[in-house]
């Protein structure tokens, strides 16, 4: 059976797939540095019927020896360690640059040593920038503006190195805008999503920067996943050293996104407006054609029913973190 490494496991996106590997029969091998990642993200994989299956290594992929060590005996890797979001990086470059180009770096280093077959990549949206033309094809050139996206783009030029040069079969996918369940809503730097669903359930007001009408072609986390286990299986002729979006084909601005959030919490307010933020791209929309011939990548849950989804599992999570009290006359005892 193939030994499969997944890097950033207990992040978002990483415990998602980690979890759909265990559940599909693999054995998953995980790592995280915790830097963003949670303990929470990964408990249920430590035990209960999932432990047999899931091996864990804390380390951080900026230590070239750790990395190395992580990829001995590794068949295949879904590469997620990272540190997301454009103003972190517009922030604090370095830290990004050092975790998302270097981390990635000794990855591949390692890979390459080991003898690792596929790397299926986490790439980025933000590479297509605010260059015109709609919706994105992976032929554009990249025109990314931020550190991050710049971070990313690296990451998918040394993949593709990787792959003619060495032979080590490598995938990159453009996520646009995943969200879902598991993405952290309390940091200044998380997901638009997980944001306004936090702030709404306290009852704040979020903020829109910008005039609304910025636009994502947002994509619920178990199309992401669906699209990550197709790559691993496809034939490398048809996807390695390829680049692919990883979207739905659609395009949502904030204040649509705001409208219907607002409706599934019942949140009255209206979101205060402030200015864009530096770096950010105004819209994003993916041609999701090349990922579909490919390796029949076909998004099965829409804008809406992921929304549902996400807001139930956070309303989950808040109520188990804040119990209320039982309200006399209510009690069943
Ligand atoms: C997101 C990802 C990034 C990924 C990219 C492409 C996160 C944190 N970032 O970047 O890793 O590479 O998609 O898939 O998941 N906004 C508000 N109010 C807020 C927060 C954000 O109006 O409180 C706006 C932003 O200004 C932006 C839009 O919402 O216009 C999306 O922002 P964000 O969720 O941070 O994602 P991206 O920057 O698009």
């Amino acid at each position: 059976m193939a030994r499969i490494l997944v890097t950033g496991c207990a992040g978002f996106i990483g415990s998602w797939i980690a979890e759909t590997l265990i559940a599909r029969g693999s054995v998953v091998c995980g790592l995280d540095n915790f830097e963003t990642g949670k303990r929470a993200n990964i408990a249920h994989l430590l035990s209960g019927s999932a432990s047999g299956r899931f091996e864990f290594i804390e380390c951080d992929l900026r230590d070239p020896g750790a990395a190395a060590r992580a990829c001995q005996g590794v068949d295949i890797i879904f590469h997620q360690a990272a540190l997301p979001s454009v103003p972190r990086s517009v922030k604090d470059p370095r830290t990004s640059h050092t975790a998302n180009i270097d981390g990635t770096f000794n990855l591949l280093e390692g890979a390459r040593a080991a003898g690792v077959q596929r790397i299926v990549y986490a790439a980025s949206s933000s590479a297509y920038g605010n260059q015109a033309g709609f919706p994105r094809v992976e032929t554009m050139l990249p025109m990314p503006i931020a550190p991050y996206p710049v971070q990313k783009v690296t990451g998918e030029l040394y993949m593709q190195s990787y792959w003619q040069v060495y032979g080590l079969e490598t995938v990159c996918l453009r996520y646009f805008n995943i969200f879902g369940p598991r993405q952290v809503p309390d940091s200044p730097y998380s997901g638009v999503m997980a944001r306004f669903i936090l702030q709404m359930m306290r009852g704040e007001r979020p903020t829109i920067f910008g005039d609304g009408h910025h636009a994502r072609d947002f994509t619920y986390i178990e199309n992401a996943v669906s699209a990550n286990l197709l790559a691993l299986e496809a034939p490398a002729e048809k996807v390695a050293g390829r680049v692919f979006n990883v979207a739905c084909g659609q395009s949502h601005t904030l204040n649509h996104i705001f409208r219907i959030l607002a409706d599934l919490l019942d949140f009255k307010q209206p979101p205060v407006y402030a200015p864009p933020r530096a770096g950010d791209i105004r819209m994003s929309l993916a041609d999701i054609s090349a990922a579909r011939e490919a390796f029949g990548y076909d998004p099965q849950v829409g804008l809406e029913e992921g929304l549902r989804r996400t807001v139930a599992w956070y309303r989950e999570q808040f109520a188990l973190a804040s119990p209320q009290p039982v309200e006399k006359g209510n009690c069943a005892c």
